[in-house]
């Protein structure tokens, strides 16, 4: 059985650096979110981070070990996201991924998220480049979900 609970001082570094290759960015969201683990006989599986901003709730990062995606895992995260945002109070929740993440953004629709906006040029700051599924990532695509 998997449990996803909230951690408050041990973060899986590593693995969130797998969703966000900016240890700057991590750091600082980690300090204002609340990170929650998703673990399987004390094994770290995944893990999300929750960052609330008025009515708003974002998930800025989202992550399964690499040794166990498409399993089903991503998307149970997801579900305890919305459901802890709800928690939080939110009445939308948002999401970034990059224009190459075509899994992520296949992942996030079918979760119900629609398109919201694009942010031209947000991974071009990233110290390195980006590329998945052959495309070079270079604009944040954003996302919501509408609670009710
Ligand atoms: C994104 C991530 C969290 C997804 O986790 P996962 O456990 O592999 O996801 P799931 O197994 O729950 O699969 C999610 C769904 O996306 C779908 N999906 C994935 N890639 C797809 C693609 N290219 N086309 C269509 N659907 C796709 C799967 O079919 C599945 O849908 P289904 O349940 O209807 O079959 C994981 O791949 C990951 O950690 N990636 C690296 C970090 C990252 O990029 N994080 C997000 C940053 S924005």
């Amino acid at each position: 059985m998997i449990d996803i609970t909230r951690e408050t001082k041990s973060f899986p570094f590593d693995l969130l650096l797998e969703a966000d290759p900016s240890i700057d960015k991590v750091k600082g969201y980690l300090g204002r979110g609340d990170c929650y683990i998703a673990k399987q006989n004390g094994e770290v599986l995944g893990a999300y981070v929750l960052l609330q901003k008025d009515s708003i709730v974002e998930i800025v990062n989202i992550v399964v070990d690499e040794g166990y995606r498409g399993k089903g895992i991503g998307k149970k995260l997801l579900q305890d996201a919305l459901f802890n945002a709800i928690q939080m109070g939110a009445e939308t929740v948002e999401i970034g991924t990059g224009n190459s993440s075509i899994g992520q953004l296949a992942l996030y629709q079918k979760c119900g998220f629609r398109m919201m906006e694009i942010v031209q040029g947000y991974f071009e700051e990233y110290e390195e480049d980006i590329i998945e599924n052959g495309i070079v990532c270079r604009d944040m695509i954003r996302l919501s979900f509408s609670i009710n």
